[in-house]
Order: C-alpha cells, then structure tokens, then sequence
C-alpha cells in the first residue's frame, strides 16, 4: 500500500540544540514534539532516517553562570544535560544520538570548517570597538551591558535592543552604559575580530533559495528581503574569557558560539556514525542524502543565512528542508512568569500526561509559523472528547466485546467494502499528511476513521444481534478490530505509549506503516483494558500553594553596607544562583550560615532592601525570643520543598500576601492547614524556636 517518499535516500533529521544553560520548557517541546511524530511516521514507512540533536553548550551566558555558580562550566553543562536528557526520555522524544557540542568531534569539524572558509578566502580580521568591563576584566556581550536607551532614554535597557521602544542600536550607543555584572562603567576599547564574508554569498544563497522547492514560501519571501537589503558581514569570533573553542594560533579568542552550534549537527551524526559503523559523508556529503532541519522562527537568519553560507563555503552539502515552526503561547498570550502560565516540561508531567501534551500540539500543528497555543479548557476537552470518549472508547469496547463473546477470538471478517475503502482513502491521507508535517489534519484524518468505527459498531447493535446471529456478530467485531489495529498504526508517531499498550492487548507488536489493511484473522488477542481516562474537571485534590519554595544552599554572606541587622547571602539554587538581603544578624554568625542548607520562597516580588535587591526570602521561625533558619540536611539545592497535599504557585506574589499566609511550629516541624512541610527526602526542620513559633 505504500510507497517511499524519499526513494530510499538517507534521511537527516534534526531540531535546533537547546541552550545548555536552563530547562526545557512547554515551547521547547513544541518542536521536539513535533520533529519526533515526523521521525517516528519516517519509522514507521520504513523511510531511512536518522534524528539527532545535541545540547548547545557554549557562549558568554554558560561562562558567566557557572562563574556565579562557583563551579566549572563543564560542571553546569553537565547537570544540565542530565535534566535535558531526563525531559526528553518523559516526553518520548526518540533521538537516535543527543549529543553535546563540547565535544571533540565538534572541534574538528569546527576547525576543519574554518580552515576551508579561510584557505578559501571567506574570512579575515578587522579591529572593533568593543565594550570592556575593567572591574570584571571581560569585554561585555549585548546583553551585559545595560544602560539608557539612545532613543527614548528609558533606564536599564539590554545592549542590543530596547524593550520600552523597541528601538536596536548597538551596545556603543547606549547612554551611561553600566557592566551588568559589577554596575560599574565598562570602557571601550578596540579589539581584532574575525569576520566571515557572508556577503559574498548572496547570489548563491538566493539560487539555493529559489531552487529548493520545499522550504516555506513565507519564509523564502523574509530571507530574499534580506538579501536584498545586502548581507554583512558576520564577526565568528569574541574575546575570552568565554566557553568554547579556541581559534587556532589565538590565545584569548573563540568560536562564536553561533559558529559552532549548527556543526554541532555534522558532529552529533559524526558521533553516531562511528558507533554504529556508518560514514558521516554519506549524510553530509552525497547526493543520495536528504538533510531536514527543524527550528523556530527566532533562528531563521541563522539557518537560512549564516549556516547554509559556511556549508558552501567549506564544501558540505546544503539542507534539503529547513522546516519553521511558530512559538507557544499559554492562553493566547506570550508564557509569563509572574501570570504563572510558564511551564518547566518537568513542570508539566507533575501534573500532566506526557502523551496529552503530544496529542495535543499534534492537534494543532501544521506546515505554517503560526503560534500556538496551550489552551488549559481546550486541553482538556480535546483529551476527553477526542481522545478519551472517540479513540479509546472504541478501541476498548471493540477488545472488550470480543473478549467476553468469542473468547478474544478473531475469525472473519465483514466484507464492508463501503467502509473498509473509505477508511483506506482515509489512511492515504493521513500518511501525506504526516510527510507533509500538516499533523493537524493527520489527527482528524484518524478521530474520522474512529469515529466511522464507533458508528458501525452503534449501528449493528451486537450486543442486541447477538442473539439472533452470532456469525454476523463475529464478522462485525472481526471488521471493528482490524479497525483498532489499523488506529494503532496510525496514531504511533502522536502517541507511541499509547500505540504498544493497544497492540499488546491485540496480541501484536512492532506493526509498520504497511500493515494497516483488513486481513487480521484467525487471530486471539490478548486481556483488554482501559488505556485513556478522561481528565477531571480540576487536576486532582491537589490544592494550591501561594509559594513556591526550594532547597538553597548558603554560598557567601556579606554584610549589609547601609543595615546594621541585615547580611547579603549569595545562595545556589541548583541550576541558580540568587542573593537574598536577610535580617538574621544577631541571631547567626557568618560562620554558623555559610553553608546552610536553607528553604527559600523564589516566587516573591524581587524588592530592595536598603538600596540592596533580595531576589526572595529564606524562611525562618520566630518565637519573640529565638530566629531559627528551616533547614534541611538530606536534600539538595534546587530539590522542591512542598506540604503534603499542596502544589507550589507559579505566580508571583508580593510581600503583603505572602504575609497573609499562616504557617507554625510544632515539634521543630512546619505546619499549613495541618499538613507538613518536606521534601521528597525528609521532613524540613526549624532550628533554635519553641512550639507556636511564626514562620515567615
Ligand atoms: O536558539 C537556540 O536555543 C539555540 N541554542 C539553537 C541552536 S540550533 C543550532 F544551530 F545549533
Ligand atoms: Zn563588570
């Protein structure tokens, strides 16, 4: 029934490398969602495909966190990479190689792709004016240096662009710039730089553009404006200290990071290739390859530009697809924070299906940069009324019935050519649809062949036509469970999980693409069972929280310079750091604090305190007497500290509600509404106070 879209050519797929300094979010997943259905259908097709990605670990903004941190960056991209590694196993996304770009398969094609643009002529040095931080001794990226913008004067704007005018400029231009690190006047300062000559790419970039048939005609119409309005030249390089790779024969100057990202994907599959004995040529350099990048409509000029540029430039082969998505907003607006519409992906599986979130985007997912958006009502409908009430009521009624009347006994089935043809047109265009990434209609393709299901059933009343004949019952099951089987296929890319259980219960495994058709007979499935439960109205018994709080530990401890009773702690967050202005003076030393492991409320209003800002609060008891810091001894900085039955806020919230919330002593432990305070390893204690002790 099928054919191979891509003729047996080697499939590259990959997403974009997500930064290694933070965590993956629900926008994130929008792409990885969506690149995983289009390499589990290639799968399926049995198209030769290959999907890999890594995590992008270089750049200013790791060097500067893990400074902060106290640890190595190779420390911060490490843990980091754990967790991203960890997220992307929970939401089922299939890579056949994650990998990272501090690797040294990517310093070689990094210094291999250099050489060639420089031995080619593509790239040479010109001195620029930079800004140069003299306290922190760093020349300072766009976004390290803040100052009023040169257009509307508003305070405190980043380097680049203005976020009250919206106005760019560069980083020169702004008025009493300061270092956003140490506050303190950066200098300018002159320094040699390497340029690629990306203008002399145009023609070539614009003849790719026009040739290439399956790039996106809104994003092909960006690009030529670009072009048009004339290319400049790209500066690869910047000044240590920075993480990543050192240019050859420099001493204090690297790669870009946005040079070396994007190889990252030739090292990801180079890293693959030599563990499964496959040669990296064969997908970068063959005509008998397809090169397939994902990406958001933030990264467009990089990929359409930049990155195709060094490909030619260096002799690698062009991307046969480069495939933009539109961003994820929460609600119908941008996710924020302080509305409590931002979603860690590990946020979400606290409190949701991995395989909903799947379903759900694949809903909503066409070939277009359209936004879209998360939807909590929508969310739910679509899983109770699309998922739950058509897809899986079918599936299990159908196992069910045949289970309790035939003894799981499939024996023939009913010649339905009216149905079985309709639902075959069907499946042909699900299966363009799925090629041609409009996943929303490959949903309603299948909820349409679900549905057709349900209504044959309903309509022949087995359960009434039993008694009169049985053989006709036994064929319309029969029919109904190819049916089921054939949904199985289907909705494997969208919902793998969900795919092997229903084939387990068949009594089937491992099905492809080219096994949806009407010929399953003679066969006995297995025991049936209820795979999709609706969603409740509200998610659990849980209740909300106002604060959201976790495990800190105490990194340094200053003293206030204009409070007598205040100190300054720095504290680690795990994958942060913070600094909170504390009134424990009087009760604990420096000495007695530095390296307490604390429980600190991260959601509050940041507020300055005596000129100083405190970025949240630690959590103490107070008798009238004693202070006591809550403390913890098993747990680790950044681990969740919660009361049982409770689920932290997101939201943000200022001083005066947190005041209103009640918490107390009892037995040197914490109580809310009756319920104890904890982390998944122990149970948090207060030190030095009496029974009836406030917390705040
Ligand atoms: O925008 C980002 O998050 C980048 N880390 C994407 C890099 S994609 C590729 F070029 F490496
Ligand atoms: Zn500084």
């Amino acid at each position: 029934m099928t054919k191979s879209k891509f003729k047996g050519k080697k499939i590259l797929v990959t997403s974009a490398l997500p930064y290694a300094n933070g965590s993956l979010h629900c926008g994130h997943l929008v792409e990885y969602i969506q690149v995983d259905i289009f390499v589990r259908f290639l799968r399926l097709i049995e198209e030769d495909v290959l999907f890999v990605c890594a995590d992008d670990t270089h750049g200013a903004p790791i060097e500067i966190k893990s400074a902060e941190l106290g640890i190595s960056p190779e420390e911060l991209i490490s843990k980091v990479y754990d967790e991203h590694v960890k997220d992307f196993k929970d939401f089922l996304i299939s890579f056949d190689n994650y990998y990272t770009t501090n690797s040294p398969e990517n310093k070689h094609y990094s210094d291999l792709i250099f050489e060639r643009l420089n031995k080619n002529g593509f790239i040479y040095t010109k001195d620029i004016e930079v800004t140069y931080c003299e306290h922190c001794k760093r020349t300072l990226p766009d976004r390290y240096v803040k100052g009023k913008c040169p257009k509307c004067k508003a305070p405190d704007q980043y380097g680049d662009v203005c976020e009250n005018c919206n106005a760019a400029y560069k980083t020169i231009d702004l008025i009493d710039p300061y270092c956003a690190i140490c506050k303190n006047k950066p200098i300018r300062k002159t320094s040699k730089h390497y340029f690629f000559k990306l203008s002399n790419f145009s023609k070539k970039l614009e003849s790719w553009l026009k040739k290439n048939k399956n790039l996106q005609p809104e994003i092909k119409n960006f690009v030529f404006n670009w072009i048009k309005n004339g290319l400049e030249d790209w500066n690869i390089s910047r000044d240590g200290p920075y993480f990543g790779f050192k240019i050859p024969g420099e001493e204090n100057k690297y790669y870009y990071v946005w040079l070396d990202a994007p190889i990252g994907y030739i090292a990801s599959t180079d890293n693959y290739c030599k563990k499964h004995g496959l040669k990296t040529e064969d997908y970068w350099n063959s005509k008998d390859s397809r090169i397939y990048h994902f990406i958001g409509k933030d990264i467009i000029y990089f990929h359409f530009l930049f990155w195709p540029a060094m490909l030619l430039g260096s002799g690698f082969q062009l991307p046969y697809n480069i495939s933009v998505h539109g961003f994820l907003t929460v609600n119908g607006e941008k996710m924020s924070k302080s509305k409590g519409t931002f979603f860690t992906a590990r946020e979400f599986l606290q409190k949701h299906n991995a395989e909903h979130l799947r379903f759900y985007y694949a809903s909503l997912l066409s070939k277009t940069i359209s936004d879209i958006d998360l939807n909590f009502d929508d969310f739910r409908k679509k899983i109770n009324n699309e998922l739950a009430a058509n897809i899986g009521n079918f599936c299990y009624r159908v196992l069910n019935f045949l289970n309790k009347y035939f003894d799981g006994e499939i024996k023939d089935i009913d010649n339905n050519k009216k149905l079985t043809s309709e639902i075959k047109k069907l499946t042909r265009n699900i299966e363009k649809n799925y090629y041609g990434l409009n996943f929303n209609e490959a949903v309603k393709g299948i909820l349409h062949i679900s549905s057709l299901g349900n209504k044959y059933f309903q309509e022949n009343e087995p359960w009434k036509l039993i008694e009169k004949d049985k053989e006709k019952v036994h064929k319309i099951l029969g029919l109904c469970a190819n049916i089921v089987k054939n949904l199985s296929i289907l909705i494997e890319p969208i919902l793998p999980d969900f795919s092997s259980k229903l084939q387990q219960q068949l009594n089937l495994t491992n099905l492809k693409w080219e096994d949806i058709k009407f010929e399953l007979k003679n066969h006995k499935i297995g025991k049936d069972e209820i795979l999709i439960k609706k969603m409740e109205e509200k998610e659990e018994a849980k209740q909300e929280f106002p604060l959201n709080l976790k495990v800190a530990r105490i990194i340094d401890i200053k003293d206030h310079p204009n409070a007598e009773k205040l100190y300054i702690l720095d504290i680690d967050l795990g994958t942060e750091k913070r600094q909170l202005v504390a009134g424990l003076k009087g009760y604990y030393s420096a000495d007695e604090l530095k390296n307490k492991k604390i429980i600190v409320v991260t959601n509050l209003k940041y507020a300055k305190l005596r000129g100083i800002e405190s970025q949240g609060m630690l959590l103490a008891g107070d008798d009238g007497i004693s202070v006591g810091v809550l403390t913890v001894e098993k747990s680790n900085p950044g681990d969740k500290v919660y009361f049982e039955g409770f689920e932290n806020s997101n939201k943000e919230l200022g001083f005066d509600e947190f005041l209103k919330i009640t918490m107390v002593v009892k037995n040197s432990k914490i109580y809310y509404n009756n319920s104890e305070l904890k982390t998944n390893k122990e149970i948090v204690k207060v030190e030095r106070v009496k029974d009836g002790a406030k917390v705040r």
